[in-house]
């Protein structure tokens, strides 16, 4: 008999990553919660298993530290679990001028935002392919569609999210594996809280998070693809095609300069 199949989400604990967590339980899917947070995921992990009839597993691991995701995959083939669909969510974003930010807080974001998405999508596809199925959801940003200055680092690494999982998809594409990028503008999670964003208002306001993950839910429903929630967020990437690159730059450092 082969194993069950789960879902691993990464960040789990809250925003993006818990509705992903409910959105997926609702379906009756089986769950490996990822996060540093342990008492939130087992808090989670039980009222969804008592909720939808689902199994939950939970690992706590900080993502951000070198060797974490391939701890994390070992982990996840010690307790046996097969794993079917990826979402890399976790990660942070730190704000204010690039040098003055600490050097080690931005190390840290690369290793969280980019290289443990790497690493797992490594680790995880080649056992999807070879079953001709399964599924990941990388979640980016609209922020990587274009240079945003005082939170320089973070936007380049969902540039580089956004680049490496549209390239996914279409490697993967002929392998039965689907590969959705979801792309979310301002979201109403901690993240402004926890990026140190403050609380500006940023156009159109914040997003509830649950049509965040519905937008990546019909992506993948659909085969895969590139999910940009909300007609402000696809309007705003749509009008930057046609000014300079420069200027947009300009125009997002104006919008994101600390006040
Ligand atoms: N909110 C927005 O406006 C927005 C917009 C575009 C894209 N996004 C993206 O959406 C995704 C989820 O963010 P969110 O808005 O839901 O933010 P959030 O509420 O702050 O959630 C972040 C999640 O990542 C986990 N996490 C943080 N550092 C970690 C680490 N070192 N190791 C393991 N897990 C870690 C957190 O759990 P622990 O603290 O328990 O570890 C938490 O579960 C991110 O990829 C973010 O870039 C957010």
């Amino acid at each position: 008999m082969s194993a069950a199949a789960y879902a691993l989400i990464t960040g789990a604990s809250s925003g993006i990553g818990e509705c992903f967590a409910k959105a997926l339980a609702v379906r009756g899917q089986n769950l490996v919660l990822a996060a540093r947070s342990g008492d939130k995921l087992e808090k989670l992990a039980a009222e969804l298993r008592s909720a939808h009839g689902v199994l939950a597993e939970v690992v706590v691991v900080d993502l951000s530290e070198s060797g974490a995701a391939g701890r994390l995959v070992e982990e996840i083939k010690r307790r046996g679990l097969r794993i079917d669909l990826l979402v890399n969510n976790a990660a942070f974003g730190a704000r204010g001028e690039f040098w003055t930010l600490p050097l080690d807080t931005q190390m840290r974001m690369l290793r969280l935002n980019v290289e443990a998405v790497v690493e797992l999508s490594y680790r995880l596809l080649p056992s999807m392919a070879g079953r001709r199925g399964g599924g990941v959801i990388h979640v980016s940003s609209t922020a990587g569609f274009q240079p945003v200055p005082y939170t320089s680092v973070y936007a380049a690494a969902k540039a580089f999210i956004t680049s490496f999982s549209m390239a996914l998809r279409e490697e993967l594409r002929e392998h039965g594996v689907r590969v959705v990028t979801l792309c979310p503008g301002g979201t109403r999670t901690n993240f402004f809280v926890a990026g140190n964003y403050g609380t500006r208002s940023l156009p159109g306001g914040l997003q509830p998070p649950e049509e965040v993950v519905a937008a990546a839910l019909e992506a993948l429903d659909r085969g895969g693809g590139l999910a940009v929630p909300r007609a402000l967020n696809k309007l705003s990437i749509f009008v930057q095609r046609f000014l300079p690159r420069a200027r947009v730059a300009r125009i997002a450092g104006n919008m994101f300069r600390p006040r």
